[in-house]
This record gives C-alpha cells, structure tokens and sequence, in this order.
C-alpha cells in the first residue's frame, strides 16, 4: 500500500551513495542475457474525441459551428447590428441537392454599413487569440446578387476590435465560392469572439464560416494545434490508437464512427453528435458534435509525423451495450467488413487501387504501411464474437499480415473477460485489448497481472487504463501523484511482461479545462495552453526509455513487485547501447538499494538519472505550475569496477537510471 507522506523536510533528494552505513540490499540485472524482446509499439497513445479533445480542441478550427448544421442551428451565433431587421438573417437548407452539410445562411442586405448588421461567433469556450499571430478567415459564400462585404473582427473580452480584415466576394455567378482573408491579433486573449459584419447591399448565402490560427502543426493550413502535438510527439509513442473509445461505437448506429465519411473536403464531411454531448447527465455538452475536420486522412498523417504506428479502430457492427446496444444482424454485415477491407486499401494500397489512388488524389501517394487494426472498441458477449470472427475471416484472407486487436469488454476480470479471452485465445486473436479503470491499490496489487500469462498464442493490448483517484465517471476524480505513482509501479509490470504486453496506453489523452465529460486525462488544455499531468511525465518516461530487451531483475531471486515498497524492471536499448532501470518506490521512507550489472562489461564511471518525485501525493501539474510534477534529470555515480550503483529511491518516486553499456 502507499503510505500517507511524510513532513516535506524529510523527504531525501533522490541520491548515489558509495558509503552506506549498512549494506543495501542487492537487485540484480542480467545484462548479458535479455529474456524477451519490446516491441516498439510498447507505449502509445490513445486519442478519442472525448473532452473536446479534438472539435474545440487538437482541431485548430475556432468557429464553433461553422456549418450551421448543430441541431440548434444557430448555436455559438449571435445576431447583432443596429439596422438587422426580421427575415434579413436566414438558415436554409439544401437537403434536396443531397449535400451532406446541408444548411446554410441567407443573408438579404439592404445598404449595410458596419455595425448595421452581424453575427458573432463566441467559439468553443472562447476562442484563444495572439498577440502578432496571423488568423485566417475563410468563408464558402454564393452571391446571389448586388455586392456585398464581409467584415471580421477579432474581439477580446470586452469586445474591443483586436484584429480585422475585410473580405468581398469576387464572384457573382449563383455558384459556391471559397474566399479567405488573412489578419494579425494585436493582443493575446484567453476567450476572444469572431464578429463578422455584413456591408452593402444585396443577397449572399454563406456557409462554413472558418477561422484558424497560422501557427498550426507542422503549419498545415486548417490543421491542428501544434501545442497539443508537440506533446505528444515528445513521447515519442509507438502508436496512436485513434478514433476511440466509445465514440467508435456510437450512441446508436446511426451516430458510429464511419471513416469514409471523415476524408475529403472538409465541407463534404458530414457533422454528427458527439456522444459525448448528452452521455453524462452530470457533464452535459450540448454544443459538441463531430466536424471530423480531423479526419482519417489527418490521424494517419499525425501518426506518419511523429514516427507512431497508426492503429485505428473500426465499429464492429454493433452499437454502445451500454446505451442502445443496436446489432447489426449476421447477414447484413458486409459493408462493415468492406469499411474495414477498404480502410486496409486506403492506408497501404498502391496508387493503381481505388482507395490507394484516392488517398493518391488527397495529396498523399505514400502509402502509410498500417500494421494495425482494431475491430470493435468495448463490445462483449457472443454477439460480438461472431462478428469478429467474420472481420477475422475476411481480413485475413486478404491481408494475412495485418495485426487485429480485438475487444475484451471493459473490465479486466469477470465473466464478460473470462468468456471473451477464452473465445479469443481459441480464435488466435492476434492482440486482445484488455481496458482497467481502477482505483490505485487495484494498480498495485495487480503488478505481478502478467506475470503468467501465456507467453505464446494472442498478445495483450492494455489498450484504456488510468488510476482513478476515486471511481470510474466520478467527476472528483483527480491526476495526482498518487495515481501517477501507482501507474508507474503497474508499468513495471508491463515493462517485465513485454512479451506478452506489446502494446499499452493511457485514457483519455486530451481534456479541455472547461469542456471535459471524463477525468482523469492525460493531458489538459485550455484555449492558449497546454500541460501534461504527473501521469504523462511517468507515460513519457517509459515510453522515451522503452528500450528494445527485457532484462533479468531479481533481489534474491524474486520478482521486485512490492519488495519493500519496491517495483522495478530493467531494460537494454540496443539502439542506444544503455541498460535502463526503473524503479518504483510507493512508500514514504526512502529506501537504499544496489543495483548490480551483473554481465556489464567496461562501464563508465556516471549514469543518468531521471527522477520524478513529489513529497505529496495529491501534488498536480495546473496550467499555472504545468511542471510542478516532472522529471528532473542528474548524473549519478557507478561503480564500475563492481559494476554498480548504489543509491537511495526518495520516498513516493520513480527513478529511471539509464546506465552507457558496451
Ligand atoms: O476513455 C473513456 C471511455 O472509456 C472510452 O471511450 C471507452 O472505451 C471507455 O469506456
């Protein structure tokens, strides 16, 4: 158990001694002799559109509802204007031309000038602005007659003009036209709005009203937000799981995941309600719908940026079990299984085949080399093994080598995990994905979980996993040193079980301080900023010092999975020739150990140590103090004569000591 802290001044700085009084106990690492390989997909991410994670968050889009299509139409607009008079403002809609963004809005102006007549846009939770930093407007707009100005302004808190351009649209052919236009902020505001004035005289329809900030990923314009994927490529992950989640299931079949539907024009991809609007009632979003302005074709291209392996994963045929349940029967199965074929087609095929040239045609020839594919997200029951068994069946037979993952429910024990693990053993399922979201104590005592797993036959995916501080949906629930603590400890277990464990990642990723549904989450972000909690710096740690080989660890023959408090697993990096340690110490005494390279040769004289540590275990990172939990790195001191290190864990840290290896 992790014990209560003690006074601060008591906590030791982590440090190498070479002179105890009494000899520390001895862990020992064979480093002549790894025992199993890690495979670099070891720690991922998994992204889901939870939390305004992506509409209102990675999406770098600021207009909340652009397109006009929430079911509220007009919702995140306000009319505005001294001369607006009734009917001159309204939304209309194209169902009959069969478009998938079907509304839009008639504006009738009759000699406008500014201030006569507007809307503005308030954003997701305000939109984030910066000072010196170039925005681009963008309208799709159809001029019907007469002529017509648009006037945007970027707007602080109290509705000052901080950035304005004006935008006249250059075509009067009946036909729908894109037209942008590019301005700076002059000040940095937290919660900005977008006005758009309507001058002169005439009638114009307007439609997907679009702001983005210049400074995007990768400066993609329309992308994403390059803050939050820094953060995620400072991981390094070895894979993005992507789009989710629940989200993958839907509400009801209608509002699945439907991956064809996410790719080409933006404004050809058709809105949804994000389950995760009305999911909780104790968190209700009624302004959150899919965009899909981050789309398949942006996952893989993320994936490709930050070197992760795409793993995307599809609907099953089967719908929430926890909301509607809807079924898919048997027979009618078939153009699930075709999303799945052709999604292989999409990401890999070359460009002579239909999906490989259309991935070609959206400015993307190389294929993505997709390795990875999950069928079905929390699904359970026979129902769903006999849909996976027809996914199975017709993947493999077309793509022998594409990895599966398959569901294991949502609970990593019971009957529901017993019979699916079972039915997908016996089905050779390639990687089962197993998900925990448990107190801390559950985190520890399942360390050793592992430990005797089949080490031939599927492979696990710890595919959703967090330490919850006080129970699963509880809004109370916090990112804490505690939690992170215990994680660390658990992935040890991982770490040492790599054999078995090939893949793992944290849930959710991303929360916006204002709009999130669940916590806790990885990483939080408000509309300018961005910070990992404690539980991404252990996430970050691990997977930056992954390695390629488990080692041997033993103190006195035995497993280290509470030892004195202790967790601990080791590791060699062939590719950087370092033997890497990690150790666990969830206890609030500090406790000496010697760590002895059994196998070294020649070692040098320092090693690395990176140190995460607090002295309270309710310590958490905030936008104000984003790396009050974070590591800190220092050279420590080997003997290398013994081929040692003997130093002292502080208490509640996790230490990771790389040691340079011939
Ligand atoms: O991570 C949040 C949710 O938890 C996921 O959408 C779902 O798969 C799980 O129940």
């Amino acid at each position: 158990m992790i014990q209560t802290l003690p006074k601060a001044a008591a906590i030791l700085l982590a440090s190498a001694s070479l002179a105890l009084a009494q000899p520390a106990p001895v862990i020992n690492v064979n480093t002549a002799k790894p025992v199993a390989e890690i495979q670099p997909t070891m720690w991922g991410v998994f992204f889901e559109d939870i939390n305004f994670g992506a509409d209102g968050g990675i999406y770098a889009e600021l207009v909340k509802n652009r397109s006009f299509e929430f079911f509220k139409p007009l919702m995140g607009w306000k009319q505005e204007g001294k001369k607006r008079t009734e009917g001159d403002l309204l939304v209309q809609n194209r169902k009959d031309e069969g478009s998938n963004n079907p509304r839009y809005l008639h504006i009738t102006a009759n000699n406008l000038a500014t201030g006569d007549m507007g809307l503005t846009n308030e954003g997701f939770k305000g939109m984030g602005l910066k000072n010196g930093l170039r925005y681009d407007f963008s309208v799709m707009y159809r001029l019907l007659s007469g002529s017509i100005t648009l006037r945007a302004e970027l707007l602080n808190e109290t509705n000052e003009v901080v950035g304005s351009g004006v935008l006249t649209p250059a075509t009067k052919d009946g036909q729908w036209h894109k037209q942008q236009v590019s301005f700076t902020a002059s000040q940095t505001v937290q919660k900005g709005k977008l006005r758009l004035w309507v001058e002169g005289n005439g009638t114009v329809d307007l439609d997907m009203v679009s702001l983005f900030p210049e400074d995007t990923w990768k400066g993609r314009p329309g992308g994403m937000r390059a803050d939050m994927i820094q953060m995620l490529a400072d991981m390094k992950p070895g894979f993005v799981r992507f789009p989710g989640g629940c989200i993958v299931e839907g509400h009801d079949l209608s509002q699945r995941y439907q991956w064809k539907k996410t790719i080409g024009p933006v404004e050809d991809r058709q809105l949804i309600i994000n389950r995760w609007n009305f999911e909780f009632a104790h968190r209700p979003a009624p302004d959150y719908f899919q965009t899909f302005g981050l789309g398949f074709l942006e996952y893989f291209q993320v994936c490709e940026d930050i070197g992760a392996e795409p793993l995307p994963i599809l609907n099953c045929g089967m719908a929430c079990q926890f909301n509607t349940a809807e079924l898919v029967p048997l027979d009618q199965l078939d153009p699930y299984v075709q999303d799945a074929l052709d999604l292989i087609e999409f990401a890999n095929g070359n460009v002579s085949t239909a999906w490989g040239k259309k991935r070609a045609d959206l400015g993307h020839p190389k294929p993505f080399n997709l390795k990875f594919l999950g069928v079905g997200n929390e699904n359970w029951g026979p129902q769903y093994i006999e849909r996976l068994a027809v996914f199975q069946k017709a993947i493999k037979a077309k793509y022998p080598d594409m990895k599966l993952v398959c569901s294991s429910g949502t609970d990593p024990n019971g009957d529901r995990f017993d019979y699916l693990n079972g039915k997908l053993r016996a089905m050779n399922a390639d990687l089962i994905d197993e998900h925990y979201y448990r107190r801390p104590e559950w985190f520890l005592e399942n360390v050793t979980r592992y430990d005797n797993y089949p080490r031939t036959g599927s492979k696990v995916f710890a595919g959703e996993w967090a330490a919850q501080s006080d129970r699963v949906v509880s809004v109370n629930n916090k990112n804490n040193w505690l939690c992170a603590l215990s994680e660390a400890a658990f992935m040890t277990g991982l770490e040492r079980n790599a054999a078995v464990v090939n893949m793992a990642s944290y849930a959710p990723l991303f929360a916006h301080a204002e709009g999130w549904q669940w916590t806790p989450d990885l990483i939080w972000v408000d509309n300018l900023r961005v910070y990992g909690t404690p539980n991404y710096y252990v996430q970050k740690l691990f997977s930056l010092y992954k390695g390629t080989h488990v080692l041997d660890l033993k103190q006195q023959g035995a497993i280290v999975a509470g030892t004195d408090s202790l967790y601990a697993s080791a590791v060699l990096d062939q590719k950087t020739n370092e033997v890497i340690v990690k150790l666990v110490n969830v206890s609030n005494k500090p406790v000496d150990r010697t760590i002895q390279l059994d196998g070294a040769k020649k070692l040098k004289p320092t090693a690395t140590l990176s140190l995460l540590t607090t002295d309270k275990l309710d310590a958490v990172n905030t936008f104000e103090n984003a790396t009050a939990v974070s590591p800190v790195e220092r050279q420590i001191p080997v003997d290398a004569r013994k081929k040692a290190i003997t130093l002292t864990l502080v208490p509640h840290s996790l230490s990771v000591i790389r040691v340079p290896v011939n």
